[in-house]
């Protein structure tokens, strides 16, 4: 595909490769394996001596064609594709790092993140300390010797902070470490880390990728020697391949991506202005209004604001349920990046394994209420909050 190509152009025709039928669709292979021509090129395949499919483990045609159609689209040389967003993560930091290697990492990152790092690679020797996305200074203090990785979600989930990714490049550059962002909220529509001097974009393509909340999926963007070279030959080994089918739902997912997440970016910023001037709120955390600490920030490196929200109801936990209790059409459930809004109360559920201490340190208070804008009519969305903002 050539290189000058737009992004929606890449979203719809990036890696796609027709079989001898020439069917206009991609073609979902659905197959564990592959077939050999003989006893020779069987062995030349294993060796890595012929180019050619195995089996489904190590490459599958529709995985590929996934893999690149996302790669174009973030500007990147390679992209390996896993079977979840924690299982791109898994592997980012299995080939990357070893026992007495030290991470720094953002403090709002998701949840099942901190837990890998922590209660998962913690116990093979790997340490790491946890930094403000925003606060340059607490990055640079937290570097040791043995800094090997940064890694950062922006913006973040649910408070919305951003964090500028070529600041901290320079000073992941500086101390010998690698830079991964976990793309999810802006994906390559919005925002491209690797543009911004980021060396590895970790996504979990279950969200906006797939978009209509269907299939789970994951994947690693980046060059062909900090991502290819050394991801593909850990997924031959360790396995955490993504299906074919899922591939196949996700490549139709990247021909709509840049239409759903604008349209989703645009309704998002007329509801944080409507629940900014709402009496029963009190504070709104979106990118996208002039009142968000970064807002500058995210003007300069994203595209839009992003879909996801999240806002303070006063009267607290009481208040937050209330709330999402009368919804009728908004989704009581904690993905997001569906065409379907969905609502989540993040203290009681998502962040409800953390400790208080902490989930007040991050602002998580028990009013918050996250959102994640969809594609309904912004009238109706107002609509379904209005019953339980004026119940209070
Ligand atoms: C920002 C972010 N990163 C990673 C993940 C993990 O992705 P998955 O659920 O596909 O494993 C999630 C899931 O919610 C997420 O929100």
């Amino acid at each position: 595909m050539a290189k000058e190509h737009q992004l929606s152009t890449k979203g719809v025709r990036a890696g796609q490769v027709r079989t001898e039928f020439n069917e206009h669709a991609e073609a979902l292979f659905l197959t564990s394996s592959f077939l050999f021509d003989n006893a020779a090129q069987a062995a030349a395949r294993f060796a890595n001596q012929e180019e050619g499919m195995v089996y489904s483990r190590y490459t599958n045609p529709t995985v590929s064609m996934f893999q690149d159609r996302l790669a174009a689209m973030e500007g990147a040389e390679t992209c390996v594709a896993t079977a979840s967003g924690m299982a791109a993560i898994l592997a980012t930091a299995m080939v990357h790092l070893k026992a007495g290697d030290h991470v720094v990492c953002s403090n709002a990152v998701f949840g099942a993140t901190i837990q890998l790092f922590n209660n998962i690679l913690g116990r093979f020797g790997i340490e790491t300390s946890y930094v403000s996305p925003t606060k340059m200074q607490e990055w640079e203090r937290s570097v040791r010797k043995n800094t090997r990785l940064f890694f950062l979600e922006t913006p973040s989930n649910p408070m919305t902070e951003v964090c500028d990714i070529s600041a901290l490049a320079r000073i992941a550059k500086s101390a010998g470490a690698l830079l991964a962002v976990d793309n999810v909220l802006c994906t390559p529509a919005l925002q491209r880390p690797l543009e911004l001097g980021a060396d590895i974009v970790v996504h979990s393509a279950t969200k906006y990728l797939d978009g209509q909340g269907r299939v789970m999926g994951g994947a690693i963007c980046g060059s062909k020697a900090l991502v290819g070279d050394v991801l593909v030959p850990f997924l031959r080994t360790a396995g955490p391949a993504l299906a074919p089918f899922n591939a196949w739902v996700l490549l139709k997912g990247l021909e709509t991506l840049e239409l759903r997440i604008l349209a989703e970016s645009a309704s998002a910023l007329e509801l944080a202005r409507w629940l900014q001037d709402h009496p029963a709120v009190s504070r709104v955390h979106y990118p996208g209004l002039s009142s968000h600490p970064q807002y500058e920030l995210a003007k300069r490196q994203q595209r839009a604001a992003g879909a996801v929200l999240s806002f303070e109801v006063k009267g607290g936990k009481a208040a937050a349920w209330r709330l999402i209790d009368a919804t009728q059409l908004v989704s009581h459930t904690p993905n997001l990046g569906d065409v379907k809004t969905t609502i989540i109360h993040p203290a009681s559920t998502t962040h409800g394994r953390i400790s208080p201490e902490a989930r007040a340190a991050a602002g998580i208070t028990d009013g918050l209420v996250r959102l994640a804008v969809g594609l309904e009519a912004v009238e109706d969305l107002k609509q379904d909050l209005s019953r339980g903002l004026e119940a209070g």
